[in-house]
């Protein structure tokens, strides 16, 4: 590969590529042109060498466990801003000013409401449906009731669409979990922040006050900070390929919800406590961590690996320090699941099979632990996921559908099947 060029040579073709830097991070080779010149495919299921586009957003260093936000390290985002302000820099490429973050922030809060006919919905579930089904179908739903936000070439409606989403993802998911359940809904107030308000909509009843504690809202807000985007990963990836197609921007984010809910991406969370839960105590680790290492055994130590992240993830760094700032609070000194996780972190770090594979925990790792705490059931786990990461689903939308060079989305494939036959008559089968 020289300065600006690679040269490729298959089935006897040659074919110079151009290539591109980036501000920070691997160049890469825009293969657009191999498959005409040359009549061959590339080939990456998982896309684990493939750039999917050209982003601003955030960037991701795995070797050495930096987390970028338009170039802020999520370290001092986590330390010094709130969520809504990450919301700000997201969608719109800086920090805000002190009027800019006032008006954003009486934008958002007063956006937090829903179509009260959209509570109607939620009566067609089972009490026990697991809440990630109930946001599937519900967020889904928006697009029935917000027609005027859902043209996408116009930016003034997509921006109108992006802040509906932001402002009221909380409000359908504290209405997921109160059904969940069997509480009443608890509307919105706009005398409250972000992630107090949301704490009021989760565990506010009618009988009495409630005050959201202000180290447990910090840590809340922390938490959606922690969440809010990562790069192409495979929601965010669902999100801008349904958006490749000029789905309405709520289609494009319940597609998301659909595709985070999986164990091994947003579901991990969830996957992850009940994986404690199940471990139990700490001489049950070896057998877990054996498990984990049989290559016949399915089961994997969830809350560890990624697919980018071959050093710590700076996000669990935080999270864990969130942890213990939360049982602290709580007063909850001896957690059997924290004991167990801090052991099994200990261990599995030491351990030849994870360091040569440079298996380190992630962001779900300790967040469940957090989340029990705050008195979230697991089932809401990867509710409060998808809550904090439709800020970076809507930016990334955003940025896909305002690219020039953005196209529908359409892989290839390499074909293994069968060549072309003829039909034959049942009677001769
Ligand atoms: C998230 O992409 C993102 O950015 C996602 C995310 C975000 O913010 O959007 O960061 C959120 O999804 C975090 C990841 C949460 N998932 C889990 O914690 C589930 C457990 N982890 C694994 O399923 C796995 O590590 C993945 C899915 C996270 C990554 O999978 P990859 O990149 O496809 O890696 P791999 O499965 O090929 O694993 C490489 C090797 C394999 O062994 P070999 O085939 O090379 O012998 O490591 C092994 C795997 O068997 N391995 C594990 C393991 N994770 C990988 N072995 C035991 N336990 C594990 N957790």
């Amino acid at each position: 590969m020289t300065g600006t060029s690679a040269d490729v040579s298959v089935g006897g073709k040659s074919v110079e590529l151009p290539t591109r830097s980036g501000t920070i991070g691997p160049d890469v080779i825009d293969i657009g042109t191999l498959y005409k010149n040359t009549g061959t495919f590339t080939y990456d299921p998982g896309f684990t060498s493939t750039a999917s586009c050209e982003s601003k957003i955030t960037y991701i260093d795995g070797d050495e466990g930096v987390l970028l936000h338009r170039g802020y390290p999520i370290e001092q985002l986590a330390e010094h801003g709130d969520f809504l302000e990450v919301c700000y820099l997201l969608l719109y490429g800086e920090l805000p000013t002190k009027a800019q973050k006032d008006d954003f922030d009486y934008r958002v809060t007063h956006h937090t409401m829903v179509h009260e006919q959209m509570s109607k919905f939620f009566t067609g579930f089972r009490r026990d449906a697991h809440p990630m089904a109930v946001m599937c179908g519900v967020v889904g739903a928006l697009s029935a009731f917000y027609h005027d936000s859902t043209d996408i070439t116009d930016p003034h409606q997509r921006m109108v669409a992006s802040l509906r989403m932001i402002a009221k993802m909380p409000t359908i998911a504290a209405m997921a979990f109160k059904y969940h359940i069997g509480q009443p809904f608890v509307y919105p107030k706009n005398d409250l922040d972000y992630a107090s308000n949301f704490l009021r909509m989760c565990f506010a009843v009618p009988c009495e006050e409630y005050t959201a504690n202000p180290v447990l809202s910090r840590a809340m807000d922390r938490i959606f900070i922690l969440h809010a985007d990562h790069e192409q990963n495979a929601s965010t990836s669902t999100v801008r390929l349904a958006g490749s197609s000029g789905a309405n921007p709520f289609a494009c984010i319940a597609a998301g919800i659909a595709c985070l809910w999986g164990p091994a991406h947003g579901g991990a969370n969830e996957a992850a406590l009940n994986m404690l839960a199940e471990i139990g105590s700490v001489d049950r680790i070896p057998e877990y961590i054996a498990k984990a290492k049989d290559k016949n055994d399915p089961f994997r130590l969830m809350g560890f690996g990624h697919r980018v992240y071959k050093n710590y993830d700076p996000r669990a760094r935080i999270m864990q320090k969130t942890t213990h700032e939360v049982l602290g609070e709580l007063g909850i000194k001896d957690d059997p699941m924290l004991e167990v996780a801090m052991e099994l972190e200990r261990i599995a770090l030491t351990d030849d099979y994870f360091v040569e594979k440079k298996l380190y925990p992630n962001i779900d790792f300790y967040s469940g632990i957090t989340l029990k705490a705050l008195g979230f059931p697991t089932t809401m786990f990867t509710v409060l996921f998808a809550l904090a990461r439709t800020v970076g689903w809507i930016a990334q939308w955003n940025e896909m559908i305002e690219d020039p060079e953005q196209r529908i989305g359409r892989p290839r494939q390499l074909y293994i099947g069968e060549p072309k036959r003829d039909y034959v008559p049942v009677s001769k089968r």
